[in-house]
Order: C-alpha cells, then structure tokens, then sequence
C-alpha cells in the first residue's frame, strides 16, 4: 500500500536538490571553439567561443592541438582541435527538460604537439545514456572540409550531460567545435513515442538551392538524389505562403518558419510525366530504423484538389491530399522506416489516378537515423586541472547540500520509521549532492505520456491571449483553451522562474509533485489532468476544462447566481468523494493539503471536482507525517497541524469543514471586514453552532430553502470536521455519509411540499409515513462501488438512526 509514498518522497528530496540548481543557471547554449581561447563566428551564423572556465560546462583530461599548416582561408575554429588518446568527455549543465541538437564538427590536420595527423583517428562518440552516437569514426579527407555530426537528443535536467569521446586502442579521438542548444523542432512521427537520439542523415530543399538555416541547419539541393531527372522538374518558385493554418489534416502537421525555412517551401519538384513517378535515392544503414520527414506546399499553380501518393521502398505510406484551399498552404508528413535489407533507400510520389489533377511534388525531405546502439561508457582519468566547475554549480552545490541534507535528515527519520509498515517497496535514497551522472534520467517525467508541447499550448491558448485569462494566483495565470483535437482545456502557466526570486525553487517541487499525483488517479471527483509541458523553461499544466469555475466563485464575491441548497449538499458531497479516494482510495494516502473553496471545481452540470494538488503529500494511512514548513492556505489550516506540524489526512479534513459553513454562510473563511469575532469563519461558525444560533448566520440567498432536520445534520457535520483535536474529527468517508443523509433529509423534504401542493397526495401519502431504517450515518461505510472502505464499521450506537426511505420517487 504505501507503494507510491517511497518514490515520491525520494523524488521530492531529489527534486529539491535540483531546484536549487535550476533557476540561477545560465541558459543551455553551448558554442564551443574545442582546444581554443579564440571566439570564432562562422559564415552560417553560428558564433562559437572559447573554451572557458565559467560557461557551464567542463572537461576531462585531454589536450588542445593545433594546425602546424596555418592555411589563411580555414577558420580559426577548425585550426584547433581537443584530443587525447585515451577517452575523454565533455560535460554540460542542462537547466531544461527537452530536445537538443547537439553538433561535433570534425575537421583533420596535423598537429605539432601530437606529432599526429588528424586523418588517422578512429573513435567513437557516446553520450551519457550510453547511446553510441558515432561508432568508429574517422574524418579521412576532411582536411580543410569540415564534417559536421548533428544530433537531436532528449537531455532532462542536469548538470552533468556528457559527451564521450572515445578512441579506439592506439588510436586517438578529437573535436574542433561542439553545439548544444535546445532544439525548436522536434521529430514526432504518429505512434513512435521513443526518446532515441536521432542522426541528421540528409536534409534536402528539393527543388531549390541549397540554404543555410537560422538554427544551423545546412539544407542541399536534391539533385544528386533524383534517380531518372526527366521526371521531374523544378516547380515555379512562389513567394508568399499562406501561414494562416495551424494544426494536423489528416496527418499532415501545418508548418511555419521554424519547423522549416520558408525557402524550402517556396520551391518543389513537379511530375513532367504524370502517369510515371519521380523517385529519390538514397544510401542508408540497413541496420538502422529511420525517421523521414516530407515537406509539401502546393505551389504548382493547378486550381484542383491534388492527391497523390507517397511510398517509401516501393511501399505505399500515405495518400497526400491536397485540397484548393490549402494552396500555398506548408505541410510536414513525418513517419518511420523500419530495418530493410538493402543500403539502399528510395522515396517515390506518384499522382492518385482518381484525383482531378494529375500532379504530385515535394518541397523538402529530411532522413534521420535512430540511433539505438549502446556501449560501455568508459573510465575517463578525471583531471583536476582541466575540470571546470560550472560557476553556478559551485556557488549553489552548498546551498543545495544544505537544502538536501535537511529534507533527507527528515524524510530519512520518516522513512526508517516506515520501513516496519512497507514490506513491498524499495527504498532508494537518492545521492545527497551531485553524484554525478547518477542524477539524469530520474527527472524524467515522460513515462507518464502526458508531455504537451510548447507549441501547440501557444496555439490552444491564441499564445497566451489575455482575452481567455480565466484565473490568477501568485503562481501565474490560468487560461481557457482547445487543443488541436478539440478537447476544452485550462492551461495553468506559472510565471516564469527566473522573474521570481528563491520562492520558484519551490514552485518546481509544486509543479512536477502535482503532475506525479495527478498523473496516478483518475476519479470522478478529481480534475484530471490531460498533460504539461516544461519546454523554454515554462511550467505549464493543463487540465480539464472546469465551465462553471470555482465552487467560491458560486457563494461569494461574484455575480454568478448563487446556488440553492440542494445544489450545495451535491458540491459538498462530490468533493468529499474526491477526498475520500485521495485518502482511501487506490492511490491511498494522499494528503491535499489545501482544500479550500477556490480549490473545488465546478463542470457544465454543477458536479464537483477537487483541483490543485500542488502541496499534496503522500503516505501510509496509519502515519503521521512531520513536513518541513506547515503550508496551505489562512483561514483553513488546522490548528493542531500548524503547532505539531504532524501533518495527517485529519487536517484535509478541518479545511473540508470549513469549505461547508462557507457553503453555508455563502461568506469567506476570513473576511477581515468583520468585527473581530466574525472575521474567522471557523471560529463565528463553532461559536454560533454552540449558542445554537447556526440558523441566524445562513446565507441569505438560501432563506426558506433548508429543511431543519437536514440544516442540522449539516451543522453538526461541519462541528465534527473542525474539532481542535484532529482525533475526533470524523475521517473522510463519515463526513461523506454525513453529508450524503443531509442531501436525502433535503430532497425528502421537498418531495413532500411537491406532494402537499400537488392535487394527488392520497395514494402516495403513506409511504412518507413508514419509517424505514436505510442509512446509518457516520459508519464509515459507504455502499458506493469507487470509495468503499471495507473495515472499520463504527457501530456507536448512538449515531444509528433511521429516516425516511424516499426510494425512486423523483
Ligand atoms: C568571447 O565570447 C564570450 C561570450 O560568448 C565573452 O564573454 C568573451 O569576453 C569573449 N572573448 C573575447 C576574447 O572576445
Ligand atoms: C552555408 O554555410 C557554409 C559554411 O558553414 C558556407 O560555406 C556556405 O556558403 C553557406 N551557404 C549559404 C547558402 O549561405
Ligand atoms: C554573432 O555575433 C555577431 C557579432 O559579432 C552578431 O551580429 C550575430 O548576431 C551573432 N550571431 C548569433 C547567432 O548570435
Ligand atoms: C594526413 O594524412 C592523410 C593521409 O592519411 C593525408 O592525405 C593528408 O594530407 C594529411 N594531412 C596533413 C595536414 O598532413
Ligand atoms: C571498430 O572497428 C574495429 C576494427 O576496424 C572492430 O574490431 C571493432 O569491433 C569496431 N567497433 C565497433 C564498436 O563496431
Ligand atoms: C577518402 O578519399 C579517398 C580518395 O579520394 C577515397 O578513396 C576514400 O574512400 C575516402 N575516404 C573516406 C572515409 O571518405
Ligand atoms: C498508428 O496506430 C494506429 C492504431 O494502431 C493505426 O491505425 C495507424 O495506422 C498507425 N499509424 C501509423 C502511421 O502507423
Ligand atoms: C509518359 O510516360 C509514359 C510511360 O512511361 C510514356 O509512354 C509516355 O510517352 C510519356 N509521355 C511523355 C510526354 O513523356
Ligand atoms: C516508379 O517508376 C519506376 C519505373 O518508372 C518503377 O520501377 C517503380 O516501381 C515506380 N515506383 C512506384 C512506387 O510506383
Ligand atoms: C520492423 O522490423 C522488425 C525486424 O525486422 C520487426 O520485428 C518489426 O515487426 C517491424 N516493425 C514494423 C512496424 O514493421
Ligand atoms: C553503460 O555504461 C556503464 C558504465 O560503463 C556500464 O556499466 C553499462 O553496462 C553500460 N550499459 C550498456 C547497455 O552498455
Ligand atoms: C510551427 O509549426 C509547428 C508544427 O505545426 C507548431 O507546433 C508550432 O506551434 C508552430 N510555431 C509557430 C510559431 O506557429
């Protein structure tokens, strides 16, 4: 059972180590001029520097050479080289979860120092995941004509991703410049949801010349890949695009100047012969899977519907259909090509014989490897000469040591008092500090399936109009959405980390504990979330979209009508349910922690769902939980928790009862306009409940609408809930019960006036009559299939008593 509580308290203390870490680094963009102390610019664009002791980024022992020939027309950046002839590794700090391209340019000479000529080295390249990115490479005849690798890889937080390079025996491995930056496009291909790196193998801009990109990507003509260049010619270039669509027809993904360059859109091939194709050749590992991606835009000039066909190997993928009004329209179709026996690959378009017009053409095609090949990584002879600290790793290790061996001593001591009731789940304690590579892949979040990314929020939310804000709180706004497949969202964007101080380190551990307890429940009575995305150094979560808002919003402060009683008893009892199966439930042991009216959520037909789980704790039902600053929100904290600071599910509790006198009252917990003995709600309520003067302190607007007998019911459910002492505050499952007798007392009642005003009351009159013992409150039990708690009946007689059966009469 306490199977979720080990793993999520060692990830909260892992997280907590991180955080630290994450704010004040710098950003993840690495150019660097290997073996120098030179900036080198390139004609691309790219503008490297030299190596430093204070960029974020380090190296193992290994030595900087130089050409002995100083050829003038070379640039500098492939003049100087880092080599050894042992393995070696860079090392980066990575502030942000997600893609990065990652480039190793490799340039031969000969050097003075080595007295070896660059040409002679075989290598390999690893990175930290044990990926082999390059396997025995060599830069033969690259002399003065730089090879240049490029890499999408998945990196997650850290501060210690590597590069290994790693020579074969006698050999020797070198590098001349090496990129790392995160990527702003990404390879996704329907139904392939791994996170291998991939290897830029071609990048073609089919019809045109070749183009230099603004992220480095060097696009080449595709003529020496046409197999019979009378099939094809270059369509008529066209300059203006229509970049209006967003979003997937079909398959086909709507692109924009940063999936692609618009040259590459603004050129094709066309068929000369239509009832032939035009066919691509290329030469690939036949060990290796592929991810293709084809660019298309209709800019052939012909006013039909154009479809035709794309294969890969002679094998049909995908039918391109390219209607009118998508004229002009950029369109991306990724997909992946599995192992095939041959070296040779081939991409072929064909018109459709049913189309209206007979044409096809492509725009742009990009092949990646991926890389699946795994290897030892080596022992590299670490130096500290050569080792650079990263600037902020240095000054924060201490800080987060502190931080960590803080929260480890506490959750530590928990844990060992845990262990007697854990027999199943493992305890593994994460490093206090560093580790080393240790630390990379227990961040990753993308297990759970639930990544969104950055650009497709942007269009859910029209990039972040203000138009669609639909809350805020000191965490950043919440805004209204659709994303591409329809589904209503609210997408919560926390403000971004580096504009708040200290307090954001905190806001990460909220973050991923919120998207690591939501991701495991599912429950009627709990917003679900749909995803989140932590690209760019955002924190976003999205959520179901909740259409009536906060339950607050329905009781106080607002001009939303206010709802009657039975509508209140149905939102009280709902929410209970969510609490009861965080409590109870299949993710047993979760503590919300603030639970307050702006935290119950409202959908179109008024059912209730608890939100915001950013400060939930989890553990063992039977535990108290010591936490390490009482958090949650004034007004609803229990006051035994904020003296213990023993945090149980009895403190949720206290919060729910005060959630119900505001439901009552249709007031806020604190309302500092009050006389002073007002202004507390908890405390007016209890003291008003004692004189028995509850009545006089309902809301107005629910005047004549409660039946006593359930007003009652009601009052002493909230009394029991805000007991000082949490032991005899009732669990959540008799709040429930409570709470669900006080709705049948309520509608009992007004099945009755129905009856008494209707003409009819004789046949019926009697069943109204006949006490029938039905429900017990406060047992504990509940009959309900999701929430049942099985043991613990609680047979108090004194709270057993019976009521009227109201059976189906509605
Ligand atoms: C090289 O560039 C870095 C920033 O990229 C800068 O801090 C440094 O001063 C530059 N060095 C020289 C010699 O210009
Ligand atoms: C692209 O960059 C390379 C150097 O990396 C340069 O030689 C080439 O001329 C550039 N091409 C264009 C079209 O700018
Ligand atoms: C490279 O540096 C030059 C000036 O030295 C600057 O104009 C250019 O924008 C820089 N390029 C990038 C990609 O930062
Ligand atoms: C390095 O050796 C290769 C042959 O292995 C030779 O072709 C090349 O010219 C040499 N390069 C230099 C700079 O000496
Ligand atoms: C690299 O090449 C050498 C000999 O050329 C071979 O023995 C070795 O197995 C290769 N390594 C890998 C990882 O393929
Ligand atoms: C290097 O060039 C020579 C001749 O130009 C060629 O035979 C050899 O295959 C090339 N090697 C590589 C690795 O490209
Ligand atoms: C993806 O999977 C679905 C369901 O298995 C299948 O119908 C669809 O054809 C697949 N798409 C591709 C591109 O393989
Ligand atoms: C088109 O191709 C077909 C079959 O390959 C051929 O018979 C026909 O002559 C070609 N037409 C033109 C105009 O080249
Ligand atoms: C394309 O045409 C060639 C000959 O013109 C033919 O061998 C090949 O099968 C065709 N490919 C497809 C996918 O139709
Ligand atoms: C890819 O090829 C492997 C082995 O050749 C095979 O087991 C697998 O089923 C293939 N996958 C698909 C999607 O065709
Ligand atoms: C990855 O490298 C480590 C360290 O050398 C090694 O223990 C492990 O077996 C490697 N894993 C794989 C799959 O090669
Ligand atoms: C560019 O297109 C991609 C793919 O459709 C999309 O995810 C992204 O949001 C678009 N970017 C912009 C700035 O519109």
């Amino acid at each position: 059972m306490g199977h979720l509580r080990i793993p999520l308290l060692s990830l909260l203390v892992f997280l907590l180590n991180l955080s630290s870490f994450h704010f004040l680094s710098l950003a993840d963009d690495y150019f660097i001029n290997c073996g120098s102390h030179e900036n080198v610019s390139l004609t691309s664009g790219q503008n490297f520097s030299g190596e430093s002791k204070s960029a974020g980024y380090s190296f193992s022992k290994s030595k900087a050479v130089k050409d002995i020939n100083q050829l003038p027309d070379i640039s500098p950046l492939y003049k100087t080289a880092r080599s050894f002839n042992k393995p070696f590794y860079y090392q980066f700090s990575i502030t942000e979860d997600g893609t990065y391209l990652v480039r190793l340019h490799f340039s031969a000479f000969s050097s003075s120092s080595s007295s070896n000529n660059l040409s002679t080295a075989v290598f390999g390249v690893l990175d930290s995941k044990n990926f082999t990115l390059l396997n025995n490479f060599t830069a033969k005849n690259t002399t003065y004509s730089p090879v240049i690798k490029e890499f999408f890889l998945r990196i997650d937080i850290t501060d210690s991703f590597r590069l290994y390079f790693t020579p074969q025996p006698s050999s020797f491995a070198f590098v001349n410049a090496i990129e790392l930056f995160l990527s702003p496009v990404d390879f996704i291909p329907e139904n392939y949801t791994s996170n291998l790196p991939l290897h830029t193998i071609y990048r073609l801009n089919v019809g045109g010349s070749p183009v230099n990109d603004t992220i480095g990507r060097k696009w080449e003509t595709d003529d020496s890949h046409i197999s019979d260049q009378n099939s094809a010619k270059k369509a008529t270039p066209q300059s203006t695009l229509n970049l209006d669509r967003y979003g997937k027809i079909d398959g086909l993904v709507a692109s924009n100047a940063s999936v692609a360059p618009l040259l590459v859109y603004q050129t094709a091939r066309e068929m000369t012969n239509v009832t032939s194709n035009i066919t691509w050749l290329f030469s690939v590992s036949s060990k290796a899977r592929h991810i293709v991606r084809a660019h298309f835009c209709d800019i052939v000039g012909q006013p039909g519907n154009i479809i035709f066909n794309l294969y890969a190997n002679g094998n049909f993928r995908k039918e391109i259909g390219i209607i009118s009004q998508y004229s002009a329209v950029p369109f991306f179709y990724d997909f992946v090509v599995n192992y095939s026996e041959s070296e040779l690959f081939n991409i072929s378009i064909r018109p459709n014989n049913g189309a209206s017009e007979q044409n096809a053409f492509l725009n742009g095609l990009e092949i990646l490897e991926i890389v699946e090949g795994l290897a030892p990584i080596p022992n590299v002879k670490e130096s500290k000469k050569n080792v650079v600290a990263p600037v902020v790793g240095s000054v924060l290790g201490g800080l987060s040591l502190i931080c960590v061996l803080t929260v480890g001593f506490v959750f530590g001591f928990r844990h060992r008092k845990a262990e007697k009731h854990v027999e199943t789940s493992v305890w593994s304690p994460m490093p206090a500090n560093g580790g080393g590579s240790s630390h990379s892949s227990a961040l990753n979040l993308d297990y759970l399936g639930l990544k969104i990314s950055f650009n497709e929020i942007q269009s859910a939310t029209n990039n972040f109009d203000t138009k669609l804000v639909i809350g805020k709180g000191g965490f950043g706004n919440v805004y209204r959405g659709t994303l591409l497949n329809g589904t209503k969202v609210a997408v919560k964007r926390a403000y971004k980390r580096d504009e708040h101080g200290s307090g954001s380190g905190q806001g990460l551990l909220e973050f991923k504990t919120e998207i690591i307890v939501l991701s495991k429940i599912r429950h009627r009575h709990l917003v679900s979330l749909i995803g989140y995305c932590n690209e760019r150094s955002e924190m976003i979560l999205v959520y179901e979209f909740m259409e009536k808002g906060t339950l607050r919003d329905h009781l106080y402060d607002s001009d939303v009508p206010r709802l009657s009683w039975n509508q209140r008893l149905e939102i009280c009892t709902g929410a209970a349910r969510g609490l009861h199966y965080l409590h109870t439930g299949a993710a047993r042991g979760i503590i919300h922690r603030d639970v307050k009216s702006s935290n119950i959520l409202l959908d179109e037909n008024h059912v209730a769902k608890v939100a915001d789980f950013g400060l939930s704790r989890s553990g063992a039902l039977d535990e108290t939980h010591v936490s390490t600053n009482v958090k949650g929100t004034f007004g609803y904290l229990d006051p035994e928790y904020m003296m213990s600071e023993q945090l149980t599910e009895k403190s949720d509790v206290y919060s729910f009862g005060v959630v119900l006198l505001e439901v009552l009252c249709g007031r806020p917990a604190i309302d500092p306009t009050l006389p002073r003995e007002q202004m507390n709600l908890a405390e007016w309520g209890m003291l008003c409940k004692k004189k028995g003067l509850l009545e006089q302190i309902v809301d107005s607007s629910l005047k004549n609408q409660i039946d006593p007998s359930s007003l009652r019911t009601f009052g002493e459910t909230a009394e029991k809930c805000l007991q000082d002492d949490a032991s005899d505050r009732p669990t959540m499952a008799d709040v429930l019960w409570d709470l669900e007798y006080a709705l049948q007392l309520q509608k009992t009642t007004k099945l009755k006036e129905a009856h008494e005003d209707s003409t009819t009351i004789a046949a019926s009159s009697a069943a109204f009559s006949l006490p029938i013992v039905q429900r017990f409150p406060s047992l504990g039990s509940t009959t309900n299939g999701d929430d049942t708690r099985d043991s613990d009946l609680d047979t108090t007689e004194n709270k057993i008593f019976s009521q009227l059966k109201i059976g189906d009469a509605r």
